[in-house]
């Protein structure tokens, strides 16, 4: 089920908010200029199904999505478990970063954590299958899916040069493990 928990910066161990409700998730994260929503399935999608099936299986929501917001091109990104290549692969994503363009992620299956840095709050939204999480470009953040990482993710990008991120040097991830 998706979660948002939100803390004060200063305080990892008292959060303002903590909710599974979708509608207020979206509420809350809209209000700091972040696009939540949740996406009807099209139908039966297998974790092993390709990724060029997931994609047109998600090709009306992408094509509406992409017209929006000028993206150009999608793709599929799987976590499967702690792997050799994972824990250098996880460090990346949990460090503090910005991004040039919006971080765009539709997750089909599994779950992971976006957590957003903004506004002297922590907001940590765990996504779960159907959940569609756009971080606006410049928005600091980082991405754990823990040490055994279960997902299936759309990307979708703008940047055709692929994920880049901008590192703030912050260690303030370590703070807030995900939950
Ligand atoms: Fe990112």
């Amino acid at each position: 089920m998706s979660r948002l928990t939100v803390y004060p910066e200063n305080n990892p161990g008292t959060p303002r908010l903590r909710t599974e409700e979708p509608e207020v998730i979206a509420a809350t994260l809209r209000q700091v200029g972040v696009r939540f929503e949740r996406w009807d399935f099209p139908g039966e999608l297998s974790p092993d199904d390709t990724s060029d099936t997931i994609l047109a299986a998600f090709r009306p929501h992408l094509d509406a999505l992409m017209g929006e917001c000028g993206a150009g091109t999608a793709d599929v990104i799987r976590l499967r478990g702690a792997t050799e290549a994972y824990p250098a692969m996880r460090q990346k994503f949990i460090d503090e970063h910005t991004h040039t363009e919006d971080e765009i992620r539709f997750f089909v299956h599994g779950a992971g954590n976006f957590v957003l840095h903004l506004n002297g709050e922590v907001y940590d939204a765990h996504c779960t299958e159907g959940d569609l999480i756009s971080v606006p470009a410049g928005t600091k953040h980082w991405f754990d899916a823990g040490t055994a990482p279960y997902c299936t993710v759309l990307r979708v990008f703008t940047d055709t040069t692929g994920w880049t991120p901008h590192y703030t040097g912050e260690k303030i991830s370590a703070l807030f493990p995900v939950s």
